[in-house]
């Protein structure tokens, strides 16, 4: 076993940084590249049973925005962007996708680097139907029930309710004969119920989180993109870790857990392990910087490691989990020695001059 060896659900991956599903792994072509530029597994585009679904493909729009409000103009965008957008699913025949799946596994495979297929949620028995041929050629199957265009395109589904997701992914379970990833929405009241429910339904892992339905006004009287949209960005980052770290807890080690959403560094897919993830879905960064992002995280993931390792011994799955060791919940939290506020408020106290 190698220093970044991660295994998730029965899946062995040579690294935790994985891609997570969007038009990058939309083609042969883009899924080869994720491979080859050194991604511990691949999760190719969503498809499901909805000619609507793969039609919302046909007003995908992408903003990405600065950390100042900023809309990039198209190709100028940054790593610490925020990313505004529409999307849909593959445009593609089914028998055609699978084919498609089979090849990249062909190519994945020998190099130690799995592609997952995956799902976003319509109709959980039409789920099943693909779920079940999809099992046929790929090692792993991703069912993503928190789209996070739910409440725009209703042939893809955000469920928030721990009932809807634990019926949904029985249905799916009971089809599918391979590991079977369930990725679940952030904007939820209770996540770790939903992660809860997607276990007690039989899923070998949990994905934690989605990104969030956004909006954002351009001042001139509309909407940057014209429409509401799906919204990540690095400040999403500490959001999705608190419902990893959340699951962690309520669930154990024995769930295998995979984060998503706000990933763009080394350091931060390091937090996301650290938080109790097994492995890290990454999109956005890639989309900004292309395929060397992936060597630049692993490469960075891999000399924290290496360095802790010198010093405390242990590897990855010492790491996975280990800053929960340092959270308390707030009854267990010490009184501050000095009111911690006070360096903010001096300056407003002094200007009143009370
Ligand atoms: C343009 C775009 C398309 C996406 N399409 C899908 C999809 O089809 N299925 C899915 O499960 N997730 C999809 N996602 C979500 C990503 O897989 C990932 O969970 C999310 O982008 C958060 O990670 P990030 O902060 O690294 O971008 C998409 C994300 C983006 C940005």
């Amino acid at each position: 076993m190698t220093l970044l060896e991660t295994t998730v659900g029965g899946l062995v991956t040579a690294n935790p940084v994985w891609v997570g599903s969007s038009e990058l792994t939309m083609t042969l072509g883009g899924l080869i590249a994720c491979v080859d530029a050194g991604a511990g597994a691949v999760v190719a585009k969503s498809v499901n049973e909805s000619a609507a679904a793969r039609r919302q493909l046909d007003i995908a729009d992408y903003a990405f925005v600065s950390g100042t409000g900023r809309v990039r103009p198209a190709g100028a965008a940054r790593r610490g962007d925020g990313l505004l957008n529409r999307s849909g699913l593959a445009q593609v025949d089914l028998d055609d996708w699978l084919a498609v799946l089979a090849a990249a596994v062909g190519h994945g495979a020998p190099r130690g680097r799995p592609v997952i297929g995956s799902i976003t949620l319509a109709d959980p028995v039409a789920a099943a139907r693909i779920g079940r041929l999809m099992a046929g050629v790929v090692p792993a199957v991703e069912l993503n029930v928190g789209a996070p265009h739910g409440r725009e395109a209703p042939a893809v589904r955000r469920l928030t309710e721990a009932d809807a997701v634990h019926d949904a992914v029985r249905v799916v379970r009971d089809a599918v004969d391979a590991p079977l990833f369930v990725k679940l929405p952030g904007q939820a009241s209770d996540v770790v119920a939903l992660a809860r429910a997607a276990r007690s339904a039989g899923a070998d892992a949990v994905g934690l989180v989605g990104r969030y339905p956004g909006f954002l006004p351009d001042l001139d009287g509309g909407a940057i993109l014209g429409s509401w949209g799906a919204w990540g960005s690095p400040a999403c980052l500490p959001m999705s870790l608190y419902w990893v770290s959340k699951a962690r807890t309520a669930l154990g080690p024995g769930v295998p857990l995979v984060g998503t959403n706000g990933a763009r560094t080394a350091t931060d897919v390091l937090r996301f392990l650290a938080s109790g993830a097994r492995a890290v879905e990454v999109v956005t960064a890639l989309w900004t910087g292309g395929p060397a992002v992936l060597a630049e995280l692993v490469a960075g993931v891999d000399a924290y490691l290496r360095q802790r390792a010198t010093i405390r011994g242990g590897g990855l799955e010492e790491f996975v989990g280990s800053a929960l060791a340092g959270a308390r919940e707030y009854a267990d939290v010490p009184p501050m020695r000095s009111p911690a506020w006070l360096p903010y408020t001096a300056r407003w106290s002094r200007s009143s001059g009370r």
